[in-house]
């Protein structure tokens, strides 16, 4: 880590809360699903889809699950009546996971069922490793109900995904695959970041080998040079995959990604809680804040 990363790392819990916010600011559509919307139909507006996510996660109790619940059945219609091309991102720890795993799963199954409903569809992030388990669990459960409506993440930095993706390809497969944001111990996640892109290009060649739609979700160039080359050399129709990034991040990128003819959706995270938020986000990866700043000074 370099002295940096470190620097943020130990001291992010006691940075005002206005420097969090001018790191964050870019990341985040504001606090209101109105102004989720707002960004979601200025991307639908360069023919970029959007996922749209209430912040929260790792509740303390299940009346706050069942406010983030209501949330996102709001999202959903609210997609609907405005006629977004988005749909719904949701975290498991925000629906009750680490506190009650059956009403979680009842949560999440209402609003997928509602996604259903309105023919959308809802992306159940992946969190740290605690959840892995279950949240594969709900994703293998859900789908069995309602087939096409849900989908899931994987991380490469996982030594596990691999296996994961062949345990799950018993049935059509949704997956959004991701490095990994969390900090997990090495006898869980590789660490060398030349490892992290192997087993990323490896997943990712195994989810297209068995049939599965996947959604490519990174900003490095190389992970997406490689995807680029494994499309090409498949053939495979646009209807397969779609790229997705982070809103506010490297825009070059994901211009040069959707100019090519490929279909890319933004992850649109909005809500109240944008401060503990990215206090936890900066903590766990100081380097977002080398990154914001990098930006700021065009380097
Ligand atoms: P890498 O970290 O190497 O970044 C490549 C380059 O992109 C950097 O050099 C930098 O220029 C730029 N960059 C990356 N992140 C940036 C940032 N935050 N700000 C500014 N510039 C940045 N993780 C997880 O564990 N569970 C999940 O459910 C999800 N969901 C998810 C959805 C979507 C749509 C995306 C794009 C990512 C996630 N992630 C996630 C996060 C993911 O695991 C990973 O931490 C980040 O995407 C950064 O990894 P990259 O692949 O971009 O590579």
């Amino acid at each position: 880590m370099s002295l940096f990363n470190l620097l943020v790392s130990k001291t992010i819990m006691h940075i005002p809360g206005p420097l969090v916010g001018f790191f964050a600011r870019g990341y985040i559509a504001g606090e209101q699903l109105d102004d989720a919307v707002r960004v979601a139909r200025e991307l639908n507006g360069q023919g970029i889809m959007a996922t749209i996510d209430v912040l929260g996660e790792f509740i303390t109790n299940l009346d706050q699950a069942r406010g983030f619940k209501e949330e996102c059945l709001r999202i959903l219609q609210t997609i609907d009546a405005e006629g977004l091309d988005a749909n719904l991102s949701l975290k498991p720890t925000q629906m009750g996971l680490l506190l009650d795993r059956d009403q979680a799963l009842a949560n999440i199954r209402e609003i997928v069922a509602r996604a259903a409903d309105l023919n959308s569809f809802v992306r159940i992030d992946m969190e740290d490793i605690s959840c892995t388990d279950a949240t594969l669990d709900f994703y293998r459960t859900l789908r069995e109900e309602f087939p096409g409506h849900v989908g899931v993440v994987l991380q490469s930095y996982l030594r596990r995904t691999p296996a994961d993706i062949i345990a799950l390809s018993d049935a059509p497969m949704n997956f959004r695959l991701c490095k990994g944001i969390y900090n997990e111990p090495r006898t869980a996640a590789w660490k060398d970041p030349y490892v992290i892109n192997r087993n990323y290009t490896r997943c990712l060649e195994r989810i297209f080998a068995a049939g599965g739609y996947v959604g490519i979700a990174t900003h490095d160039e190389k992970l997406v040079f490689e995807a680029l080359r494994l499309i090409e050399k498949l053939g495979l129709e646009p209807d397969r995959y779609e790229f997705q990034m982070l809103l506010g991040v490297d825009e070059e990128l994901r211009r040069i990604i959707v100019d090519a003819g490929h279909r890319m959706r933004v992850y649109v995270p909005y809500g109240e809680s944008w401060l503990p938020y990215s206090r936890r986000r900066l903590k766990e990866n100081p380097s977002i804040a080398e990154h914001a700043l990098r930006q700021m000074l065009g380097m």
